[in-house]
């Protein structure tokens, strides 16, 4: 049973695409997970033109994808698509247009269906293809919320998610972090609301029913998004603001009020931000994941709002994107860790100077724990950084390696080789990669030449190559420490051994982080008085810090503390982001007694989550319909 964050969902959905590939055919440059024939032709610039139709749950409109030939014997281009109907293909050349041949290949459940256009020789090495098409409601990338599963519950609204292949299930394209692309977008929607994209939104554009994006930077199509509600604006900093819906406006403005100080710590560290404007758009609680780093507009859960800015790590972790992910990409999934792992250190960094060491210690603490539970049920050819995905098992790979390991990794480089020298080196990684890809092997290139080959360097390529490579930790890995946790375990032993009164632990004084792990280090035999008293005593079961309440209701599941389970169910219901929600459930299904009543409890709640979350969920507990 996987117990794993919903991070893991794409690639838990994405291996088994690659199964039949044999071994030797392997090539980890190559992206496994997309149809697109990319080195015969790329896409440069991006155009669309979308109705946003609520009462069909559809976008209906336009894509023009302008493209170059590499290849000169090529004679159709190949795109990803899923779930759409395309009505017509133009092909656009040498001032002619013209209608062109098009043709769906045979469906994957992974990596939807190819689109195959013809492009005869004649039409040179430059041309546009524009597509006529529209979504479904099945979508995989987007959500279409009824008014009940907004904040105000007045308005529809809807949104994407388009990593890691969910891009194609809205817009025909090479669905690849391997293409880089401008976009612009024409969105005709319901006058009343406003739409939003990865793009140059005006914060006090005017709500005409049209508005109008341009990208100039080129993104792969990851990072394409578009989101469409009763959002409103309020600015954090000069080049930050959110927006939101009105109901949640003066919260999030509380919450996220450090955005402009991260982003100018941010670029004294690590180069300028290239981007423009940096905001964020805070979403219902559907949104599948903590934070989604579509350039200059993140999309954040609205778990965050716990009221004392405790869980801004993650609007951190999105902001550091704008370097790693966005302005350096990951080649393909399999080097994700470039991405995930280098933006949870940069996060970190983030934090310290935010907060302070203490913090990022607790951080990192949990963290590490974290990553240890899962080397216990990743088999070890999935706990490399950069593992094998031609023939992975789809239940072995997990995305806290590519986070956790990644950020030990990047940790330990930096004690290694001094923090002077290793900022330098990420800062000159950032300027020699700016808006390309890098894979794995390139990274280590990069790291042998700038540092690993210095004279009496401290790490070796080996040294490193066993990070990249090789399962678990190295001996040598760091192992993060933090006196206040270290004092929190203390004390939840003594709770536990009755050497302290529940009333003098001073709780009040800790952070979040430390009430989490006081919690994780109770010892299995508590009793249920003592549960009870904790919970009473601490508000545990109410608490309004999602972090906090997943921690708890995961022991409450654990240790069949059934007084809590209408608490727990309420957690289930208040929540659809993955990470709060999905070890909640498989900790109910596997404590022994409980599966059918996580089955039950999930039948109960699924309708508000996202079909993302749903089908992850589904699958982990056993509901097929999922
Ligand atoms: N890019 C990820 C979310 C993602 C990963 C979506 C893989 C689809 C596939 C985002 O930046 C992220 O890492 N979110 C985390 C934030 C946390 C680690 C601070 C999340 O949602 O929990
Ligand atoms: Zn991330």
């Amino acid at each position: 049973m996987q117990t794993r964050f919903l991070i893991a969902c794409p690639f838990l959905l994405l291996a088994s695409a690659c199964s039949n590939e044999s071994v030797d055919d392997y090539d980890p440059a190559r992206d496994y997970f997309t149809f697109a024939n990319t080195d015969a032709f790329v896409t440069g610039h991006l155009s669309l033109d979308l109705d946003v139709d609520f009462e069909r749950e559809v976008l209906r409109g336009y894509a023009m994808l302008s493209m170059r030939r590499l290849d000169a014997e090529a004679s159709e281009v190949i795109l990803d698509t899923r779930d759409l109907s395309v009505s017509s293909v133009a092909l656009v050349a040498g001032g002619r247009s013209s209608e062109t041949g098009f043709r769906s290949g045979e469906p994957h459940p992974v990596l939807g269906t190819p689109l195959h256009v013809d492009v005869p020789a004649g039409a040179g090495d430059a041309f546009d293809l524009v597509i006529e098409y529209r979504t479904s409601p099945e979508s995989t990338a987007l959500q279409w919320l009824p008014p009940e599963l907004t904040a105000g519950r007045k308005h529809p609204m809807v949104f994407s998610q388009s990593q890691a292949v969910h891009a194609r299930s809205w817009i025909p394209l090479q669905d690849t972090p391997a293409v880089r692309m401008t976009y612009e977008a024409t969105v005709r929607t319901p006058e009343t609301l406003l739409a939003v994209m990865s793009a140059d939104n005006d914060p006090l554009a005017p709500r005409t029913g049209e508005y109008r994006f341009e990208m100039p930077q080129p993104i792969p199509s990851y990072l394409l998004a578009i989101a469409v509600g009763n959002f409103y604006f309020a600015p954090l900093g000069e080049d930050t603001g959110v927006y939101t819906e009105p109901e949640l406006l003066d919260a999030s403005v509380y919450e996220f009020a450090d955005t402009q100080a991260m982003l100018e710590l941010a670029e004294a560290m690590y180069g300028p931000y290239e981007w423009g404007r940096y905001d964020l758009l805070v979403l219902p609680p559907s949104f599948p994941y903590g934070g989604m780093e579509n350039p200059r507009l993140s999309f954040i859960t609205p778990s965050l709002l716990a009221g004392d800015r405790s869980l801004v790590s993650v609007v951190a972790h999105e902001l550091a994107h704008s370097w790693s992910g966005n302005l350096v990409t990951n080649a393909t999934w399999r080097d994700g860790w470039l991405n995930e792992g280098m933006t949870s250190y940069i996060e970190s960094r983030l934090m310290e100077v935010i907060y302070d060491t203490a913090r990022v210690d607790e951080e990192r603490v949990l963290m590490y724990r974290e990553l240890l539970l899962d080397f216990d049920s990743v088999p070890e050819r999935m706990q490399a950084l950069a593992p094998r995905l031609d023939d992975a098992n789809p239940d072995d790979f997990q995305g806290t390696i590519h986070y956790n390991k990644g950020q030990l990794f990047l940790v330990y480089l930096e004690e290694a080789f001094g923090r002077e020298a290793f900022d330098a080196f990420l800062e000159a990684y950032f300027e020699e990669f700016a808006w390309g890809t890098v894979t794995t092997e390139q990274f280590l290139d990069f790291l042998d030449a700038r540092l690993l080959s210095r004279e009496g360097a401290a790490v070796t390529r080996a040294q490193a190559e066993a990070w990249t490579y090789g399962p678990g930790l190295p001996d040598d890995a760091p192992i993060p420490s933090s006196e206040n946790l270290d004092n929190a375990a203390a004390m939840a032993r003594a709770f536990a051994e009755d050497s302290v009164a529940l009333g003098e632990i001073p709780v009040g004084a800790w952070s979040p982080q430390a009430a989490i792990h006081f919690i994780n280090s109770l010892p299995a035999e508590l009793s249920r008085d003592k549960l009870a008293a904790l919970d009473a005593g601490w508000s545990l079961s109410e608490t309004h810090n999602a972090e906090i309440a997943r921690t708890w209701f995961i022991q409450v599941a654990t240790r069949r503390y059934t007084d809590a389970y209408e608490s727990l169910e309420a957690h289930l219901n208040r929540y659809g982001r993955g990470r709060l929600i999905g070890p909640v459930y498989a900790a109910l299904a596997e404590n022994g007694q409980d599966a059918a009543l996580a089955r039950e409890m999930f039948r109960r709640a699924r309708g508000a989550y996202h079909p993302i979350v749903a089908a992850w969920i589904g699958g982990m507990i056993g509901d097929d319909a999922g």
